[in-house]
């Protein structure tokens, strides 16, 4: 039976750290705030202009490919997560596909637009492709550039301090070893509460007349929007085009479905907590990622957590994460690991992986 493994993992931070003391000079926050909600000490940020969500992703895919002990040349298949694409279109995986030097026109490339699940999905649909013999070595990155699209007035201070930049990439390969590599993953969706966590502005949505808003909301279209503008000068002014949360609403939902997504993947395989090695939750709240452990009795060496030092990287956590854990040597060969993440959408997955 064919299954994949990841064959190569690289990961990519920025090198400027912002600490929460840096953002408490330019909004309503403070570090005590941040720490006892979030867990979060600081954050990094690409470099303004310069990088961008491709560059990043190229830095890790580089890592990832090398890792793999094969070229980029070699890559099939393109898989690219991310939220803060450097365009609204082409997407980042032809983009990165140029980055990377990739000549090749045989190769495909497909962007994944689910959030904080976005590389969980990446990793299940990189599985099929590899299974189904279509492709021999994909590609999955999750990557974010957030800071170029944040809010740093107070205003925007629920989301800001929460959200850094990163990136994280594996090269995907089929394997024969009996039990070795992916061996389930789970995905869900419910799109009912969509704009509870969502940047909706600029879009091609109904405006005043979205139904799905608790209120109508003028975002100033006039003639505009039959011109296919989706911007508009009130929404820059009255600032609606940064993301919403409803966090405590999100909260709720998080610690109920990682919990429930876990145990559905365990149990698919046939293999129970006790079973795990690690889990790799996607680094939204270090108070989720806690809640999710005590709930499933993990121990600490059971769960990996870096929220502390990247802050929330949203389709790029989960592969940094992992990333951090096998360098530090937490996964070995024949480990069974677990990578989890809820998010907007809402949308939540989970893949179980025999290292
Ligand atoms: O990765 C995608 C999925 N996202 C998540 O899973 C996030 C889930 N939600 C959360 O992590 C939390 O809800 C947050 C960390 C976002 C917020 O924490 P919270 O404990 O739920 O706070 P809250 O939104 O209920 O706000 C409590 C208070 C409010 O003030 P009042 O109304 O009580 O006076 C906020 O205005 O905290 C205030 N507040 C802040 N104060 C200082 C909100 N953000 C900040 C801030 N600094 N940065």
């Amino acid at each position: 039976m064919v299954r994949s493994r990841i064959a190569g993992i690289g990961k990519y931070l920025p090198a400027h750290v912002v600490a929460n003391n840096d953002l408490q000079s330019v909004m309503e926050t403070s570090d005590e705030w941040i720490q006892e909600r979030t867990g979060i000490r600081e954050r990094r940020y690409g470099i303004k202009h310069e990088e961008t969500t491709t560059t990043m992703a190229a830095q890790a895919a580089r890592v990832a490919i090398e890792r793999a002990g094969i070229t980029v040349e070699d890559i099939d298949f393109i898989l690219f997560a991310t939220l803060s694409p450097d365009y609204y279109f082409p997407g980042c995986g032809v983009l990165l596909q140029r980055e990377l030097g990739i000549t090749s026109t045989s190769i495909g490339a497909m962007d994944i637009r689910n959030q904080c699940t976005g590389f969980v999905y990446g990793l299940a649909t990189g599985d099929q492709f590899i299974r189904s013999g279509m492709y021999k070595n994909v590609l999955v990155v999750g990557a974010e550039m957030h800071s170029m699209g944040l809010d740093y007035s107070t205003r925007g201070r629920n989301v800001t301090v929460i959200f850094g930049d990163g990136a994280g990439a594996v090269v995907l390969q089929p394997t024969q070893e009996k039990g070795q590599g992916i061996l389930s993953s789970k995905l869900h969706a419910d799109g009912s509460h969509a704009e509870k966590l969502a940047f909706i502005n600029p879009g091609a949505h109904g405006g005043y007349h979205n139904r799905y808003l608790d209120e109508p909301v003028d975002y100033g279209y006039g003639n505009e929007e039959y011109g296919g503008i989706f911007l508009t000068e009130k929404m820059v002014r009255e600032g609606m085009t940064y993301p919403y949360m409803d966090g405590p609403f999100v909260f709720k939902l998080a610690v109920q479905k990682f919990p429930e997504v876990i145990q559905e993947v365990l149990s698919e395989a046939g293999a129970s907590i006790e079973d795990l090695r690690m889990l790799i939750p996607h680094q939204a709240n270090l108070r989720i990622s806690q809640f999710v452990q005590r709930n499933l009795k993990l121990r600490d060496d059971q769960v990996w957590n870096n929220i502390q030092k990247y802050g929330n990287t949203t389709a790029a956590s989960v592969p940094i994460a992992l990333c951090e854990a096998v360098e530090a040597g937490a996964i070995q060969r024949g480990d069974l690991v677990c990578l989890a993440a809820f998010g907007s959408g809402f949308t939540w997955g989970a893949n179980l992986i025999r290292w």
